[in-house]
């Protein structure tokens, strides 16, 4: 597909609006394969027209998928008028235009979240029908029910709604990991709730089989390697049929 390349650069050098983009074309900056060109409009094939910036390749990526290990305190949207947004912790290297974050965790849960521009892959990982693996790791107010991990694998029943089967792991008395395939509004503090308890502390280590990378610190992103990505775009990566064989 070809692209015109005042918006291949804003989109690809991150800093770079589409204005400057255009300034720096006509300043005779950027080279299409050996020539420089001063055309703003000339149409590129982005997958196989060599881009230079002042005599550096432009790397080119379609899409950027991004792990963000999410502190408390900040929002899963694109903006917020009151509080920070996931998008803000980006370092500038990982900023650019339609990213946004694919799914949402409250405000004071923290984690593994999944920062992207790739809309389609967006919507088939969030889709009700692709049932994609969730873990979190939870700490509890009180003990943990000794019948929850019986009561969440059948398919729990929250406000007249029948959940999909949740596998839980008890690590201690009043911790344990909960892996969902769905993701309800306030899911576990609900499922929690309905068992007399209340989560005190949520974070979600776990998406589509990926792993949280424990070298991030909250507020730290990074972009996932080759073979995450690849996990991503898995038809099938839940990891529940380990506790539901038959699903
Ligand atoms: N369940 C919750 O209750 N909150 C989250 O942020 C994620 C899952």
């Amino acid at each position: 597909m070809q692209e015109r390349l005042d918006r291949f650069i804003s989109g690809q050098v991150a800093g770079i609006s589409r204005a400057e983009a255009q300034k720096l074309i006509r300043r005779g900056a950027v080279s299409v394969g050996k020539e420089v060109c001063r055309r703003p409009e000339r149409k590129i094939s982005p997958d196989t027209d060599e881009i230079t910036l002042n005599g550096e390749r432009i790397g080119y990526k379609k899409y950027l998928y991004i792990m963000l290990n999410k502190p408390a305190g900040v929002v899963c949207s694109t903006r917020d008028g009151l509080s920070e947004t996931v998008l803000a912790l980006l370092p500038p290297d990982l900023r650019r235009r339609g990213l946004f974050p694919a799914g949402r965790l409250d405000k004071d849960t923290v984690g593994f979240v999944l920062i992207t521009d790739d809309g389609a892959l967006a919507h088939r990982l969030l889709s009700p029908k692709r049932h994609v693996d969730k873990k979190y790791c939870v700490r509890l107010r009180d003990p943990i029910d000794p019948g929850a991990a019986e009561k969440f694998s059948a398919g729990m029943e929250l406000d007249g709604e029948k959940l999909l089967p949740a596998g839980l792991e008890i690590t201690g008395e009043r911790e344990c990991y909960i892996t969902l395939r769905e993701g309800r509004y306030h899911q576990i503090k609900r499922m929690f709730g309905a068992l007399g308890n209340e989560v005190t502390y949520l974070k979600r280590t776990e998406f589509a089989g990926i792993p949280l990378d424990p070298s991030l610190s909250e507020g730290q992103a990074r972009e996932l390697s080759p073979r995450e990505e690849q996990a991503l775009k898995k038809e099938d990566n839940s990891s529940l049929s380990y506790f539901f064989p038959s699903n």
